[in-house]
């Protein structure tokens, strides 16, 4: 079967068996079987299958929500097949706050913490309180605490060679009664009561205004992270190219790879039916019945001229998978 319409990027490709669980049983049921090779989708909004694969593709659609009120709180326990977007909308309105500027991102409550989904100020890791997962290998459950998932930015123990065999199945999110809101983010600062609501609604906005709609032009979000460089390197990016955004983190300075790009000149640039993106250049999308041959042309080509120039190595955010598994670029 076709794995076009389960991956937001729309690429063509094959593989020998699809399987829809619906239950945690019906999951392990199936990794019994295919635990060794099988590959774990959601909504397929961060991973980009590149060419056809030998292994069948288990799409986890687990669904349900439930909660239970804390002495300074809420405690909500969802699904991982739950639509991340419709998960964030029940929380607001119920009431629950602090999730509301993670609105509109794509994919399911069980893939956030795998890759660590933020926006807009906000990471998922400050509201996830454990993380229920099943090792694909024995079938046994167990639940992480928030410690335990090693979260980073775009990073947790899942992406890691000793948590890859978990598998999530349901994700508890601390929401604290006391609230405030997180408009810091310059795109928000405009807000003149930043309620719950409001930012939810003004982070829906910015993002259908800047973000390729994955329906008509295939893509999978940002394709590259934002890299962490050093002081001396930001100093001399400011003073040579007039680089003003950085962010000061633990190890270093993040600075928008966007901007990187931008100043190269790949903006609205094809390779065949890929395109780095005309107003968003962090984003890469399938514009007109492109390959996975060429994604990787275009990706390698961005990744070598920033190198080049800027002496910075950018790094995938998306999971790129062929044949032999996860692809590098
Ligand atoms: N910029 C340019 N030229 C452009 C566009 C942007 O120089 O043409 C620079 C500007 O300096 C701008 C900066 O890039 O201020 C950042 O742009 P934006 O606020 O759109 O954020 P981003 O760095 O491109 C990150 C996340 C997004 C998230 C937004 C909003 C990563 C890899 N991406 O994008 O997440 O929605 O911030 O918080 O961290 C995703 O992960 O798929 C994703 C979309």
């Amino acid at each position: 079967p076709s794995l076009t319409p389960f991956h937001t990027f729309g690429l063509s490709a094959e593989c020998p068996q699809i399987i829809t669980v619906t239950s945690i049983h019906q999951l392990k049921t199936v990794l019994a079987k295919h635990a060794d090779n099988a590959i774990l989708l959601g909504e397929g909004s961060n991973c980009i299958f590149i060419e056809d694969i030998n292994v069948p593709v288990i799409v986890i659609q687990t669904k349900g929500i439930e909660h239970e009120r804390v002495s300074d709180g809420i405690i909500v326990r969802a699904q991982a097949g739950e639509n991340w977007h419709q998960f964030v909308t029940h929380c607001l309105h119920h009431g629950w706050h602090g999730l509301e500027n993670l609105a509109l991102i794509p994919g399911t409550v069980g893939a956030a913490p795998i890759q660590n989904i933020g926006a807009y100020g906000v990471e998922v890791a400050q509201f996830i309180h454990q993380v229920h997962v099943l090792d694909r290998f024995t079938l046994e459950a167990f639940v992480l605490e928030a410690k335990a998932c090693e979260f980073g930015y775009r990073e947790s123990v899942f992406k890691q060679v000793h948590g890859r065999h978990l598998v999530v199945t349901q994700v508890d999110f601390h929401l604290p009664s006391e609230w405030a809101p997180n408009a810091q983010y310059a795109e928000l600062r405009a807000l003149s009561s930043p309620s719950a609501d409001a930012i939810y609604h003004e982070v829906i906005k910015i993002r259908t205004r800047k973000l390729p709609d994955p329906n008509v032009d295939g893509n999978a979000g940002s394709f590259f992270k934002n890299p962490v460089i050093s002081e001396a390197l930001f100093t001399r990016l400011q003073q040579e190219y007039g680089l003003i955004a950085g962010f000061k983190q633990q190890d270093g300075i993040k600075i928008p790879a966007a901007w990187l790009i931008d100043k190269l000149g790949f903006k609205g640039k094809a390779t065949g039916g890929i395109r780095c993106h005309p107003n968003q250049p962090l984003v890469l999308s399938n514009f007109q019945h492109g390959t996975g041959s060429e994604l990787l042309m275009l990706a390698r080509e961005i990744k070598q001229a920033v190198e080049k120039e800027f002496s910075i190595v950018l790094e995938n955010e998306v999971r790129l998978i062929g044949k032999e598994g996860l692809i590098a670029l």
